[in-house]
This record gives C-alpha cells, sequence and structure tokens, in this order.
C-alpha cells in the first residue's frame, strides 16, 4: 500500500482525519459484531448520557513501521485491560479484551497508508473510546452504548520536540482521594483544561499535580506519568492510587531493570524531596510524550533546575528512551508478548 503524501517530519500533535474507523454498538446487554466505517460523525440523542453525565472511556496507543517495514502496535492488551477497567468504575460494559485486539489490528490496517514511514518520527496515534449513547436525565448509567477507535498521524506531543520543557506545580487537584484518577475517564481531562489553559497562558507546557489528599506528594501531570533519575542513576517514580497506571512507565521500570541495569523504585516521592535537589533528571512519560525531559519546575516562581539543563535530555533518560523507542521500532528485541504485529 501506498503511504499518504504527508510532511511526516514536520506534523504535529493534532486531529486528520483518516480514511477509516471501527465502531461497535451495545445494545439489549450485548456488543453487536462492529465494522469498519468510512463515517467520522455520530449522531447521537441530546439526551445521551455522554453528554449529560460525562460517561465516556478512552485509551492511547501507537501504531509504528518497524525498521524492516512491519506495522506493530505496543502493548496494546495493556490498553484493553486499563479500559475495561475504566468501564467497570463507571459502570460500563467492558468491551472484551480479544475484541479490542482484533479492532486495533482492523483499523491500523484499514489505515495502514496512515503509518509514518520508519525513520520520520511521526507515530499513527490510536485512541479507542466509548460512551453512553442513550437518553438519561436522572442519574444513572446508560443502556446502550459505543465503542469506537479512530487513527490519526501524530508528531511530538510538546512543541520543540525533544527539548527540555518548564513545567509548575498545579494549585488544582487532578483527583480525589477515592475517586477516579487511576483510570482513564474524559471526566478527568474536562477537570484539566482550565489548569491547562491557565499553565499554557503563564508559559507553561504542563501542570504538575499533587497528591489530592495532603499536597505534599508529586503524582503525574494531566497526560503523563513522572519519572526522576537520582543522583546515583537509580530511577524513582511516584507511587499512588490516584495516578493512571501508565503502560509506557510500566515499560520503562522493565527496561530500566532487565536492559539497562538501572535500580527502579516506585515509592512516595514529596515536593520537598525534589526541591532538595535529590533528582538530576526527570521526565514526564506517556504514549503520546514517550519520554519528555523537564529541564525546569516552577513551585509558585520558586525555579528548580534539574543538572540535566534545558538543552537536552539528560544522559540517563537518553538511554531508557533509546533503548524504549529501539524496542518499539524494532531495532530492539523486545521482551516476550510486547510487540503486536499487523498482518
Ligand atoms: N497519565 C495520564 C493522565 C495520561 O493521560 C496518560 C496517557 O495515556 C499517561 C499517564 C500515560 O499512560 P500511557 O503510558 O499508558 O500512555
Ligand atoms: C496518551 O498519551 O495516549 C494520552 O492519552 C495523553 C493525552 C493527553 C493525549
Amino acid at each position: 500500500m501506498a503511504k499518504k503524501d504527508m510532511d511526516w517530519a514536520n506534523i504535529g500533535f493534532g486531529y486528520v482525519k483518516t480514511d477509516k474507523r471501527y465502531v461497535s454498538e451495545y445494545k439489549g446487554g450485548k456488543w453487536d459484531d462492529g465494522v469498519i466505517t468510512d463515517d467520522d460523525t455520530i449522531t447521537l440523542s441530546e439526551c445521551a448520557c455522554v453528554f449529560q453525565y460525562a460517561q465516556t472511556v478512552f485509551e492511547g496507543l501507537k501504531a509504528y513501521t518497524t525498521e524492516d517495514g512491519r506495522t506493530v502496535t505496543f502493548r496494546p492488551d495493556l490498553n484493553a485491560e486499563r479500559m475495561m477497567d475504566s468501564a467497570k468504575r463507571l459502570e460500563m460494559p467492558p468491551f472484551p479484551k480479544e475484541r479490542f485486539l482484533d479492532a486495533v489490528k482492523k483499523v491500523v490496517k484499514a489505515n495502514e497508508d496512515f503509518v509514518p514511514p520508519y525513520g520520520s518520527g511521526a507515530t499513527l496515534y490510536i485512541r479507542p473510546f466509548m460512551f453512553g449513547a442513550n437518553p438519561v436525565i436522572g442519574v444513572k448509567p446508560a443502556e446502550e452504548y459505543q465503542f469506537r477507535i479512530f487513527t490519526t498521524p501524530v508528531g511530538p506531543y510538546f512543541k520543540g520536540g525533544a527539548k527540555p520543557i518548564t513545567v509548575r506545580i498545579s494549585d488544582f487537584d487532578r483527583a480525589a482521594p477515592r475517586g477516579t484518577g487511576h483510570i482513564k475517564a474524559g471526566l478527568n481531562y474536562a477537570m484539566s483544561l482550565h489548569a491547562i489553559v491557565d499553565a499554557h497562558n503563564n508559559g507553561f507546557a504542563e501542570n504538575i499535580y499533587l497528591d489530592p489528599g495532603t499536597r505534599t506528594k508529586i503524582e503525574e501531570t494531566g497526560g503523563a506519568n513522572i519519572i526522576f533519575i537520582d543522583g546515583d542513576g537509580n530511577m524513582v517514580t511516584p507511587a499512588s492510587d490516584s495516578i493512571l497506571p501508565s503502560i509506557t512507565r510500566r515499560s520503562l521500570m522493565v527496561v530500566a531493570e532487565k536492559y539497562l541495569g538501572i535500580k527502579v523504585t516506585q515509592r512516595d516521592v514529596t515536593l520537598a524531596e525534589v526541591e532538595s535537589g535529590a533528582f538530576k533528571e526527570c521526565g514526564l512519560c506517556g504514549t503520546a510524550a514517550v519520554i519528555s525531559p523537564v529541564g525546569c519546575i516552577n513551585d509558585h516562581g520558586r525555579e528548580i533546575k534539574f543538572a540535566s539543563g534545558m538543552e537536552k535530555m539528560g544522559p540517563t533518560l537518553q538511554k531508557l528512551y533509546d533503548t524504549l523507542t529501539g524496542i518499539q521500532m524494532g531495532r530492539i528485541e523486545a521482551p516476550e508478548g510486547w510487540i503486536y504485529e499487523i498482518k
């Protein structure tokens, strides 16, 4: 299949309509067989549960062209499982894992000419999502749902690509104790919109949210988990029940230990510890962010500068980045089951 004629090296992180998408509907207590369709629009009742009570969850993963020309996705089984967990928390019928994997395969295959070429720096972002579709006015879950997947080619999530960014400590909370911070629900992102607009207006690329219970510990940003490298080159990442369990972060913990011999600890990380200069490198990690280096954290005017500086990624994060992307692009052998080929 001929690749689309796009300026792959210069696309940003935005929506580009591709040819096909996948749709399955849930009615009468079961999911239908699902179809690939050209229609990118959705027509719903004005009273659909998703519009009134935000009953919607989503996922994000990517398809890559490997060095030897295969199209692959990275650990989609974990996206399937996380989406089932998200659905259960919002009283939605989970879309079965095997069906999810089959739908990813079908939709990527149908849009294969939008999967950016190897070495272009771009990837095909895959967005599975589902929502309550029938009219609901009393507060209760819907009875009918749609599960959909669309794809869109993307470049780097943060402007400037691999250049370190400055992020700020947010005065807003992202998640409540015992709330929904650990699932990928649209509602978590709705409540972060004001905070991100305000951060951008003040010159910051993202918000770091603190733990909602005590506001003393680092949690994550609006769209990525956080990793730190300490003075001995060890990786440290926050532990919390209200953080989204990032597949990238979980993968990096394995890459660090098994491929690079880096000690990994997941534990409470206090803002005071970060301010004390305990860490030499800091990065945001996620499907969209991959690893985006943080050069400076601004805490209400006080600047916490990392030794790695504002010019490039620090040496340990660079090794993690090279190994992870090497696995995703087929240059480095992956652990069993991490690469799911689209054939
Ligand atoms: N945290 C939040 C709030 C996110 O939106 C994302 C993106 O998916 C992540 C972390 C990273 O998760 P993953 O690595 O599974 O993409
Ligand atoms: C992802 O990394 O897939 C996300 O969903 C993050 C989002 C902010 C784009």
